[in-house]
């Protein structure tokens, strides 16, 4: 048997059990994977947090959209975006749904030849803030000569959009905390702090102006700032605001309609991250059966970089 983790009811982290289930022999189209490592991302935990409702028809909750790890059955048709599947090969899964384990069966259009260079925790960490930060950098089409406002530039979406803008030929003004400063000059970025004060430390900071902003912090004054400081409405998106993005004119990303530009993504990170321009933190690992502790450590105050799970 396989085994997962799950969240039995909505709530906080207590709710999440490991269990034992099945991973179907792979059909046409499918490919069965034994995982090495899955990525923890926010949206797990806003999935049973009731922050999408609390609809019992919906339990068990599944957990997990990124994970790599091994080949160990095909279906027929396994041709995947980089070309026929084979048991034995290292892959990536993204984008996935229930990856919280240790054997999935996947569609093979979810399954990406890993790069042989990339650690399994870099190659299960990367994809889903990756293609987040390079769809956000495609919508207000950052280039060559624009200064990025990037609000959340410690995250997991913000480190990566700092390598993939500074990679284009921007300049990026990044907020983060004091404690995390320093990392986002290493990205490349130039740190400011949050909070009160902001808009003129962006000023001083750019004296010829912000040509664009990403919000992957979601607070208000992410978007206010934006707002204020950047002339093209068109050009200011959020991953994680609410409804002032809509009474500001604010666009919003990660809706289904997202999914086509994310999916075309994933070759290209997956080569920069081949090619090791494009770098993952890891701030820390967790046996699968340890996915609360992780959950609990995200929603507090961490270090950067991404929390991943080994089965
Ligand atoms: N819509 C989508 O498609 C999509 C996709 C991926 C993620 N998301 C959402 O985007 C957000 C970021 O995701 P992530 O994976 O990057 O999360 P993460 O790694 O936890 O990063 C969140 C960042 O927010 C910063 N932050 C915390 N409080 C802040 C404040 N008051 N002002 C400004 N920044 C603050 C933190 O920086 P410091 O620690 O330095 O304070 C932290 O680095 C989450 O809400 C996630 O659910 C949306």
């Amino acid at each position: 048997m396989a085994r997962r983790v799950v969240a039995q009811g909505y709530g906080g982290p207590d709710q999440l059990a490991l269990v034992e289930y099945d991973a179907p022999d792979p059909g046409p189209g499918e490919v069965r994977v034994d995982l090495r490592a899955i990525g923890v991302n926010p949206f797990d935990l806003k999935s049973y947090s009731g922050a999408f409702g609390t609809d019992p028809g919906n339990l068990p909750v599944l957990l997990g959209g990124e994970a790599a790890g091994v080949v160990s059955a095909v279906g027929t048709e396994a041709n995947s975006p980089t070309g026929l599947v084979a048991v034995g090969d290292e892959v990536v899964v993204f984008p996935g749904r229930g990856l919280y384990a240790d054997q999935v069966t996947v569609p093979v259009s979810s399954v990406l030849a890993k790069p042989s260079g990339v650690a399994w925790e870099v190659a299960a960490g990367l994809l889903l803030a990756g293609a987040t930060a390079f769809d956000t950098l495609d919508t207000v089409g950052v280039g060559p000569g624009d200064t990025l406002l990037l609000h959340g530039a410690s995250g997991a979406v913000g480190s990566a959009a700092i390598q993939l803008a500074v990679g284009r030929g921007a300049t990026v003004v990044g907020t983060a905390s004091a404690e995390n400063q320093e990392y986002v000059r290493e990205l490349g970025a130039i740190p400011v702090g949050y909070g009160p004060g902001l808009v003129d430390r962006v000023r001083a900071l750019a004296p010829d102006g912000v040509s664009a902003a990403i919000d992957a912090a979601g607070t208000d004054e992410a978007l206010d700032v934006s707002a204020q400081l950047v002339p093209e409405r068109g050009r200011i998106v959020t991953i994680a605001a609410g409804p002032h993005a809509e009474e500001l004119g604010i666009r919003r990303v990660g809706g289904p309609e997202s999914r086509p530009a994310r999916d075309a993504a994933r070759l290209p990170l997956l080569e920069l991250a081949g090619d090791g321009v494009l770098t993952v933190r890891i701030a820390g690992t967790y046996p699968l059966e340890d996915a609360a502790r992780a959950h609990r450590d995200l929603a507090g105050s961490h270090p950067p970089g991404k929390f991943v799970l080994l089965p």
